[in-house]
């Protein structure tokens, strides 16, 4: 039997409680596909502040680079807002991202049918729209120096070197071919040098990738586009700050932020977290929505364990639950049955083992026959 080693980084807020309903998930879909999930975990954000005094220890960075992947909840809360700029739980999730070099965010939105009336954009716009957001994270203004305030002025540098503009515009078109051939590479270029510099980049790369059509679009224009026709995206490229705005609007074509998983991929490390934060108001009421979580897992399944028919059992599972009219407060409508974040992952649950009692009824049969 296979067995992979994990670190778990529940964090704050939200972050136990989805944590709790996607590792039940995973161990679930681990024991139908013969895989074995054994578990680490760790402080991070602001639970380690408490503990340790900072977001996250060398201790902890060194177990995840001992992991076979990282899987996170979310970090932060209004208790932290007073510590100093270096030491909230952002910079925290900041540090993870630049030590494990996870340089490629991948956002996905996904729309379920079932939520079609969730979505405050009108069904008919958004009906199979299907988006990727490629966001570089661990450069641009995010990262680059001089940094800094001052009395008189607070400053920050946005730069680009073109080996991150590469390997992210590379990630992007590899995205593209196992999708819809389709890149948008999204930049502010009639305004900064260093939107130009991307654009010339990833045109430089699309070179190697003539089968993908690239197009670009300013940002301003770009988060526009997302609410006027969504449909018209496959795969957005884009830099860490436009990715960061880009992915929270694509979050709502979906229905809720509650729905947005993501990989954080780098050469060697991936940590997979939901795009949504912490949600302090509803933290320890049962009330969150796991889905995102649980769709990070799947997400997990498919790019670190190469397990992409696990990731279509899960993706499917919700999409069922969700057919059956079952609802987190968050993606609530009439006529819809609101249920709590362990309801919830009891209903994924039970849908997954009716999955895989057919799955295991197919390979019977396929012997038998
Ligand atoms: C995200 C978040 C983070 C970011 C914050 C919490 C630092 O908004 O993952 O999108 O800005 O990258
Ligand atoms: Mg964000």
């Amino acid at each position: 039997m296979k067995s992979y080693h994990l670190t778990l980084l529940p964090g704050d807020g939200i972050g136990p409680e989805i944590m709790d309903a996607a590792i039940k998930v995973l161990d679930l879909v681990g024991q139908q596909f013969n895989v074995q999930f054994d578990y680490e975990e760790a402080l991070f954000g602001g639970c380690s502040i408490d503990r340790n005094g900072v977001p996250l220890t060398d201790e902890t960075i060194e177990q995840c680079r001992k992991s076979d992947a990282v899987v996170m909840g979310a970090v932060g809360g209004p208790i932290w807002d007073t510590q100093p700029h270096e030491n909230k739980p952002e910079q925290g999730l900041l540090k993870l991202r630049a030590s494990l070099g996870l340089y490629a965010n991948l956002r996905p939105a996904t729309i379920y049918n079932a939520l079609l009336d969730a979505s405050s954009l009108k069904p008919t716009a958004i009906k199979n729209a299907d988006i990727m957001v490629v966001r570089e994270l661990t450069g641009g203004i995010y990262f680059g120096t001089p940094r800094g305030m001052d009395k008189g002025k607070g400053w920050n540098t946005l730069s680009y070197t073109k080996e991150e503009v590469e390997r992210i515009a590379r990630t992007a078109f590899d995205l593209a071919q196992k999708r819809n051939n389709h890149v948008t590479s999204v930049h502010k270029a009639n305004v900064l040098e260093s939107s130009q510099f991307w654009r010339e980049i990833v045109e430089e790369v699309h070179q190697d990738y003539s089968d993908v059509v690239l197009d670009e679009m300013y940002v301003d224009n770009a988060a526009m586009q997302l609410v006027r026709d969504p449909k018209q995206f496959d795969v957005i490229l884009t830099q860490n700050l436009f990715g960061d705005i880009l992915s929270d609007i694509s979050a709502m074509i979906t229905g809720s932020l509650g729905m947005l998983p993501s990989a954080s991929l780098g050469e060697e490390y991936a940590v997979y977290e939901p795009v949504h934060g912490t949600a302090p108001e509803i933290a320890g009421q049962n009330k969150a929505n796991p889905l995102a979580m649980i769709g990070s897992i799947a997400m997990m399944l498919d790019y670190t364990f190469g397990m992409p028919e696990a990731a279509t059992m899960i993706y499917d599972a919700i999409g069922e639950v969700l057919e059956m009219g079952s609802r987190t407060e968050d993606i609530a409508t009439p006529n819809t049955n609101v249920v709590s974040t362990t309801e919830m992952r009891n209903l994924v649950l039970e849908r997954c083992e009716g999955k895989s009692k057919t799955i295991i009824e197919m390979v019977r049969m396929s012997y038998e026959g």
